[in-house]
């Protein structure tokens, strides 16, 4: 498929890097690519970047019919610019669109495309330390139409939104609220799609998380209320005496690149892994026996969230002297070391974009 490239004559002015929050700037171009039942994908072209026009019965304003995908650019320590996993992202973008009834794409040809409109805006990828070019792929439903069935006409877009950290706490300890009265996705469900009726799910439930002081959820399974499934928007992993607990995929879990690149870091320190159900009260329990070492997040924004306190009915429990622990930095360095070319790649993880 041909790209065709038009260049903006308006670029902005490029941001502070040392001021970057998460998500509040955009690039100067974007990508574009259209769906019909007749063409396929097709009319593929990065442009400046500019809103989008829509009708206002288009379907993914009234049935959300949309899936998204988050990835990061990086400018290494010799300024060349790589992306972590991006195959992966890709992926997992199909397989979102599959349970949604969204057309899939050429994941080749959309990672090419990718790495041009990085390429286009080359000069936006920040230098400062822990910054990086956040990359929001997006595909919604475009049919006019308020009939419930899937649509079909689609747009793809990729946008680009230079960063810091995600959480205004960065590398520090994240404040966890338990919930079992609200869930994020049951089995059989959205769950393992990255698609927005899962954060619209969550959104309210975090609101009531912070009004009671926390960062956080903590979401438990939606039928038996106690088995652990992910934090916020992100997996979780627990060392218990030693060893490296996360809860398995089975259906409304995001299977996160974060979590696998961890897991696989993990097995080659020969750190035993378990990808197993796990409750809350095996924590609470794991806690009062002095078992439970550590609690951290794993996510493509944040890379990892070390979590100092989980409330949880009637009690708040102080996770490792509230502190950073050693196994979440440790992960923290070697994710982000590789991510930034300061380590040897030893799994073949990043992409150039450079040559694109
Ligand atoms: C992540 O990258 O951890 C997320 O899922 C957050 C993103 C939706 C902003």
């Amino acid at each position: 498929m041909d790209l065709r490239i038009t260049l903006t004559k308006m670029p902005k002015q490029l941001p502070d890097d040392s001021k970057l929050g998460f998500g509040e700037l955009f690039s100067d171009h974007m990508f574009n690519m259209d769906y019909n039942p007749e063409q396929g994908w097709h009319n593929a072209r990065i442009e400046p970047y500019a809103p989008i026009m829509m009708d206002p019965a288009t379907m993914v304003l009234h049935y959300g019919q949309a899936v998204f995908e988050g990835l990061k650019a990086y400018r290494t320590t010799n300024g060349r610019i790589q992306l972590f996993r991006p195959d992966q992202n890709m992926a997992r973008f199909n397989r979102s669109a599959r349970l949604v009834c969204i057309p899939e794409i050429d994941e080749a040809f959309v990672l090419l495309a990718l790495k041009k409109l990085i390429s286009t805006d080359k000069k936006w990828v920040p230098m400062a330390p822990e910054t990086s070019l956040y990359v929001r792929p997006t595909i919604v439903a475009m049919d006019s139409f308020l009939g419930v069935r899937p649509s079909s006409t689609y747009r793809l877009f990729i946008i680009l939104s230079p960063v810091g950290a995600y959480y205004p706490e960065g590398f520090n300890p994240v404040t966890i609220w338990v919930t079992d009265k609200y869930v994020r996705a049951v089995r059989g469900g959205l769950g393992e799609a990255k698609t927005p009726a899962n954060y619209a799910a969550s959104l309210y439930v975090a609101e009531v998380a912070k009004k009671a002081g926390y960062t956080q959820v903590l979401w438990l399974d939606a039928i038996e209320h106690r088995y652990i499934e992910e934090v916020g928007t992100m997996n979780i992993l627990f060392l218990i005496n030693g060893e490296l607990v996360t809860p398995p995929l089975g259906g409304s879990i995001l299977a996160g690149i974060t979590r696998d690149s961890v897991l696989t870091l993990a097995r080659d320190w020969n750190i035993p892994v378990a990808e197993r159900p796990i409750t809350i009260d095996e924590v609470m329990a794991a806690h009062k026996h002095g078992s439970l070492q550590e609690i951290f997040g794993s996510g493509t924004a944040a890379v990892i969230s070390p979590v100092s306190h989980l409330a949880w009915q009637d009690q708040v429990l102080t996770v490792g002297r509230a502190r950073v622990g050693p196994m979440a930095q440790r992960f923290y360095e070697a994710i982000t070391d590789i991510q930034y070319g300061r380590a040897e790649d030893r799994f073949g993880w990043m992409v150039p974009v450079d040559e694109a």
